[in-house]
């Protein structure tokens, strides 16, 4: 059963959790693996984290998902946490190259993660959208059904767009993954999730041998 933690201090606490997590995987195993949610929710959160400014040097910043269009772009994830922190942190980011053919940039990325042999994610957050998606993980979508490799493109009908997103086995292969979701409209959804009753992409995020959290914010 998933924790939840309902937080009136969402930015802090979703900020003292990301410290937290780096501490213990730099003091165990040298390296803090942390993959990026895109969106709007994490903004205020990369952005505390700037503020705070840890040194980040032995940190390695995968995302989550990325839109098919180049860094620059309004709608890239990689600018929101490039403009909120990245830039201006020590941390080596492998970045979704969205402006290429999204077939290309799903084999890119899995080659820039295996430069580090057995990659394991120390912590992964992830966002939730209304219809339950996760990541890119839409509903109806091909993403949902991929076993075996841990980046892949997906045409999202819904959107009328591709995207580049993990696949369930990569985001259950971490040892925590952090849901971060905000307001009251989504709260129903995350418990009907949580009880398991029903069949939205985020339902299927259950690490093999990690630990699941909801932080929710007001
Ligand atoms: C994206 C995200 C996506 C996001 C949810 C929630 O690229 O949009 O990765 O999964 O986390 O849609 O988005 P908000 O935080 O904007 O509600």
């Amino acid at each position: 059963m998933p924790n939840i933690l309902h937080s009136s201090f969402f930015v802090a606490d979703a900020t003292q959790l990301i410290l937290d997590h780096a501490a213990v995987a730099i003091e165990e195993r040298g390296r803090f693996f942390l993959a990026l949610s895109g969106g709007s929710t994490p903004k205020a959160i990369y952005e505390n984290l700037a503020k705070l400014a840890p040194d980040a040097s032995r940190w390695v910043v995968t995302f989550g998902d990325e839109r098919s269009v180049p860094p620059d772009h309004a709608d890239s994830n990689y600018r929101m946490a490039s403009d909120a922190w990245l830039a201006r942190s020590e941390a080596t980011v492998l970045r979704m190259k969205g402006e290429l053919d999204p077939a290309a940039a799903a084999l890119d990325y899995e080659a820039q993660l295996g430069a580090f042999p057995d990659f394991r994610h120390d912590l992964i957050l992830l966002g939730m959208g209304d219809d339950g998606h996760t990541a890119s993980l839409f509903p109806g979508t091909t993403a949902l059904e991929e076993t075996t490799r841990r980046v892949v493109e997906n045409y999202v009908p819904q959107l009328g767009v591709w995207r580049l997103t993990f696949t369930f086995p990569f985001i259950n292969a971490a040892r925590k993954v952090v849901f971060l979701v905000k307001g009251q409209s989504k709260l129903a959804l995350v418990q009907a999730i949580i009880e398991g009753d029903t069949d939205y992409p985020s339902e299927r995020i259950q690490p093999v041998d990690g630990r699941l959290l909801w932080l929710v914010g007001e």
